[in-house]
């Protein structure tokens, strides 16, 4: 556990499916035309979030959300106390730091390492996070083994038809029972950006704008709870969903 503590840049950024390139095309070109377009959200997601790291956490500065976050705060050391946690998409650490004091050890990943830099600043319990540069569609099993998983803000960004592809990556790395744990956004009018269109899968997309004045499209969906423990199917046992003022938190096992 001597690597606990330090920002890693593992070989996780591997092609997006986590399958070698080589196999993706002996798959059929309709599979790989599939999975380009996944990599192009994507990517334009990580370009976004890489240049929006020195502003992000202005999001959880908004007024009218303190009390949804100060309950979010407490309730998500308590679902994952005492586990091997792996932070999907764990941006600038904010809910890190929350976790990492009620947690055994938190290993969090993100492609940004702009965003890590500022999470590893954070004060942390020593030896106890590890942050690594990678690529959550393609993580190997050299990241670890977890009884726990958290994803803030993350699931909003999957296209549908990732879903599952995701998941089944994220099995490979869990114990059984493993807890996962999503919290999002609910759309609020009035307090989030609105949706400026829709793609033929039901994805859903906003236009929003950084501070140097650099427009993003970028994928943003509002699953309700159907949709969620559809999408865990049948690992989805002692599923539970809440749904807070601004957010919602939804957990399996
Ligand atoms: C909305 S932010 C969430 C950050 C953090 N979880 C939070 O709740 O404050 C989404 C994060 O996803 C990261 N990201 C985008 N695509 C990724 C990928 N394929 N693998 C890992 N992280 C990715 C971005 O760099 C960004 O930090």
């Amino acid at each position: 556990m001597d690597s606990f503590g330090r920002i890693h840049s593992f070989p996780l950024l591997r092609c997006h499916s986590g399958a070698p390139i080589e196999s993706l095309r002996q798959r059929g070109h309709k599979r790989h035309e599939r999975v380009s377009e996944s990599s192009e959200t994507d990517s334009a997601l990580r370009r976004y979030y890489a240049a929006r790291a020195r502003e992000y956490e202005a999001i959880y500065g908004k007024p009218e959300r303190q009390r949804d976050l100060r309950r979010l705060e407490k309730m998500l050391p308590e679902l994952l106390s005492g586990r091997r946690v792996l932070e999907i998409a764990c941006g600038t650490g904010y809910w890190t730091q929350f976790i990492a004091p009620a947690a055994t050890t938190v290993v969090a990943v993100d492609t940004s390492p702009e965003a890590l830099e500022i999470a590893a600043a954070k004060p942390l319990p020593p030896g106890r996070v590890r942050f690594e540069v990678g690529d959550c569609y393609a993580l190997s099993r050299e990241v670890g083994r977890f009884d726990g998983v958290f994803a803030g803000f993350w699931w909003s960004h999957v296209l549908i038809r990732d879903q599952a592809r995701f998941l089944a990556g994220l099995d490979r790395l869990l114990d059984p029972g493993a807890r996962v744990v999503l919290l999002d956004n609910r759309y609020v009018e009035g307090s989030s950006t609105p949706v400026s269109h829709r793609d033929e899968e039901g994805n859903t997309y906003q236009r929003r704008r950084l501070a140097d004045g650099s427009e993003h499209v970028v994928l943003k969906n509002f699953p309700g709870e159907d949709d969620l423990r559809r999408a865990a199917g049948p690992r989805g046992l002692a599923f539970r969903y809440e749904a807070l003022d601004y957010y919602w938190v939804c957990s399996w096992g």
